[in-house]
């Protein structure tokens, strides 16, 4: 049978199951405990952050973000620019906490925010939150939009779960904002079979962020903060362990999936160094390419989920997707598209015409990118897409 170049592929393998089993009969805590803290600190090590906080997805991370935004209460107004490129779930929790989205359009080089339009709708708007993602693991202009945030003073949320190990002038997407969300699903560059991760360098945002996964209270905080709480809300010692002090949510995990997390840990320089090098194999056969045109930041060591290009028509990529298929090679749109699009956008607001976001839409693909895949095989995928002329 001939080799399948599917798009995602597992990463908890055999060596993952065994220490998982071998762990489970000890009889261990399965809950939350322990093993989510010890992961936790092996991720903010390993990624540059101070602190990181486990949840039960990437969707539930951005949900945490937005709302540890709000319990706060320092935001000056609840408008929040959104990119056009997104996940559903980088937008959505937008919309289920109240706030005002506002889309900006892409950026052609690097698919993430275009910085001229964003300041023109910081201009306009006074948006007091910005939420970026760097799409499929290529990062935005994080000079341009660091320069952004002085002038006008914006948080910056970094949705990173397509990019974890990505860098952006040697430092990790990710540490540049506020606060960053990754994901451990399925395909992506570690997996816990479903999870997140919220990173940020402020304790005080960690502390909200802990409070939040877990109803509200503040079990996961330091016993000095517990008392300190405590004191500041006059709780009596006999309540003190069940005082909710924030609207909380639960979308804790647990220790069996940070046990899978940290065996994933093991993994994690090699998985990346993988993907860089694929990226850069296909970068090296797809830059200038006629008819095609790439997705890149040359300030990026991209550790990417999925190589993205545009082809020159919506019939060249429907020509590319045949010839894909025919050589067992799985290809699909960009994310979602551009997010207006989606019923859920267009049916509050309305699809808005975005240049980028509409040529990303309509002529845009991806192709595989993992670990298990050789540089031979990108070679193989890059020859695939080539043949096929644009004409
Ligand atoms: C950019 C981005 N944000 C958020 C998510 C959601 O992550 P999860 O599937 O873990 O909820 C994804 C998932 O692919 C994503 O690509």
């Amino acid at each position: 049978m001939s080799k399948k170049y599917l798009l995602a592929e597992h990463t908890i393998e055999r060596d993952d199951i065994k220490d998982l089993v071998e762990w489970l009969k000890q009889n261990p805590w399965l809950t939350q405990g322990e093993l989510v803290r010890e992961f936790e600190q092996t991720y903010a090590r390993w990624s540059g952050h101070r602190f990181a906080v486990f949840v039960n997805s990437g969707s539930s991370a951005n949900l945490l973000m937005y709302a540890a935004l709000l319990a706060r209460e320092s935001l000056a107004n609840r408008k929040v620019i959104v990119p056009a490129i997104a996940w559903a779930t980088t937008v959505a929790p937008a919309i289920q906490l109240g706030f005002e989205p506002i889309m900006c359009d892409a950026d052609e080089q690097t698919f993430g925010l275009d910085l001229g339009q964003l300041e023109a709708l910081l201009r306009q708007h006074g948006a007091a939150t910005v939420i970026i993602v760097h799409v499929l693991g290529v990062p935005n202009d994080m000079e341009g939009l660091l320069a952004l945030k002085k002038r006008y003073g914006f948080q910056l949320l970094e949705d990173s779960c397509a990019a974890m190990g990505t860098r952006y002038d040697g430092k990790h997407v990710g540490t540049f904002g506020d606060m960053a969300s990754y994901s451990f699903y399925f395909g992506h560059h570690l997996s816990t079979i479903e999870g997140g991760m919220i990173c940020t360098d402020d304790e005080s945002t960690r502390d909200m962020l802990l409070m939040l996964r877990s109803h509200g209270w503040t079990k996961d905080l330091s016993a000095e903060e517990q008392a300190r709480m405590a004191e500041a809300h006059h709780v009596i010692p006999f309540n003190r362990t069940f005082t909710f002090y924030v609207p909380g949510y639960n979308v804790r995990s647990t220790d069996l999936n940070a046990r899978i997390g940290l065996s994933q840990m093991k993994k994690a320089d090699r998985v990346v160094a993988r993907r860089v090098e694929n990226h850069k194999t296909y970068q090296s056969r797809f830059i200038g390419a006629a008819g095609l045109h790439c997705q890149q930041n040359p300030r990026g060591t991209i550790s990417s989920i999925s190589f993205c290009a545009l082809a020159s028509s919506a019939s060249h990529r429907d020509r590319i997707g045949a010839a894909l298929a025919r050589a067992g090679i799985e290809t699909r749109p960009i994310g979602g598209g551009n997010m207006s699009r989606q019923p859920f956008w267009a049916s509050r607001f309305g699809s808005t015409d975005m240049r980028v976001a509409d040529r990303i839409h309509t002529t845009g693909f991806q192709l595989p990118n993992h670990p298990g895949l050789s540089t031979e095989d990108i070679h193989h995928i890059s020859d695939t897409v080539l043949a096929v002329s644009a004409t």
